[in-house]
């Protein structure tokens, strides 16, 4: 297995986040707050994958401006450039090569199944070859690093599960040359829905919906609205419940108890007092804001010194490409592939 896996102490995390758009609660709490709060048990490499945001159209400016925002977002929300491998995907030019040798093992029937490309198909009329393509870019990132793990909310849980099959078909085909990673799904969090349907999945794809996402951005005036807005339904009973009708009230204390670390009892607890779903709302409004807020502020600061985060992410870069680079050529010797020096 990995060569140097058995010097490891610690168990390897890789975990990615797109560009596309302003970067929103439910990234948040499915994917960038686990992230931070167990960095110090884990060896971390954390991704802007700029590459995987190019598979749907991009406003070139746009795009630049948004990489560089998350980046100085994910140092924000507390990653300790000490502590994390934190970088640009297009920077490493090992994870495109990669993808290349993945797809020559992956069958495109598994890609057609994946459900995040027949939802995106549908909404768009020319598809390009990257989007079906996707999930086997994704697969390298993962794979180039021996990850251990893949802090990812639950939309991701599909493209890990695929990334462990084209693990295990190389390393059939080729011989033992991947560790097959495990998706770690957090207990709340995983699944932020939208807050004017919460039926659908909070995305950046429906950002531009007003009331639908918070972006970790939004001023706290901006947070109180959308969460006054915050579809609901007719009863007043405040509780955890699978009852579809009930997947509003679901949600909001779903929120409420991926930020305050509670169990469903103590959050139920918190709300047995209650008066309706207004006092839901604005207490749930309450809680994103105060732990948004140092966000914010650290954002606006790593803005205004891009010399910095580009310095920062110029070092993950260089530690990133070390790893990934020296896999790569495993994957190309194991290929047959000619690398320069070597017999
Ligand atoms: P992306 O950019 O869509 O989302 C980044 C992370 O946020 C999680 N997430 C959510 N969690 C809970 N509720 C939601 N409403 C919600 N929306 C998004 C996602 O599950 C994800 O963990 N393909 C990936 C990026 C990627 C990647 C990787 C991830 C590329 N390479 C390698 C892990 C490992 C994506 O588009 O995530």
């Amino acid at each position: 297995m990995a060569g140097d896996e058995r010097k490891r102490a610690k168990r390897r995390v890789f975990s990615g986040i797109q560009p596309s758009g302003d970067v929103q609660l439910g990234n948040y709490l499915g994917a960038i707050k686990g992230w931070v709060e167990r960095q110090d048990a884990k060896e971390n490499y954390f991704c802007i994958v700029d590459l995987h945001a190019i598979t749907t159209p991009q406003k070139p400016e746009e795009l630049r401006r948004q990489t560089r925002s998350l980046a100085a977002m994910l140092f924000a929300a507390g990653l300790d450039p000490e502590k994390c491998t934190v970088f640009i995907q297009s920077h490493v030019t090992a994870h495109a090569e990669g993808c290349w040798a993945l797809n020559c093992v992956t069958p495109v029937g598994w890609l057609e199944r994946m459900t995040q490309y027949k939802d995106k198909i549908s909404r768009q009329e020319s598809v390009a070859t990257g989007l079906l393509d996707y999930p086997v870019l994704m697969a390298a990132d993962i794979l180039l690093y021996d990850a251990d793990e893949v802090p990812v909310g639950d939309d991701q849980r599909q493209h890990v599960e695929l990334t462990r099959d084209i693990a295990q078909r190389f390393n059939h085909l080729y011989g033992d040359t991947f560790k097959v990673p495990e998706a770690v799904i957090p207990e709340a969090g995983a699944r932020v829905m939208g807050l004017d349907d919460p039926t659908v999945k909070m995305s950046k794809s429906y950002a531009h919906i007003r009331g639908h996402a918070v972006n970790l951005l939004d001023e706290p005036k901006e947070i109180e609205r959308s969460f006054k807005r915050a579809v609901t339904d007719s009863g007043n009973d405040i509780r955890f419940s699978d009852d579809p009708e009930k997947a509003g009230v679901n949600n909001l204390l779903g929120v409420y108890k991926a930020i305050t670390g509670r169990s469903r009892e103590e959050v139920e607890a918190d709300f047995a007092g209650a008066r309706g779903y207004g006092d839901l709302k604005a207490r749930v409004a309450e809680a994103v804001i105060e732990e948004l807020r140092p966000l914010r502020e650290r954002h606006h600061r790593l803005m205004n010194d891009v010399g910095e985060l580009d310095r920062l992410l110029a070092v993950g870069a260089e530690q990133a490409g070390a790893v990934s680079e020296n896999k790569l050529k495993e994957v190309k010797r194991r290929m047959g592939l000619v690398i320069p020096g070597e017999q």
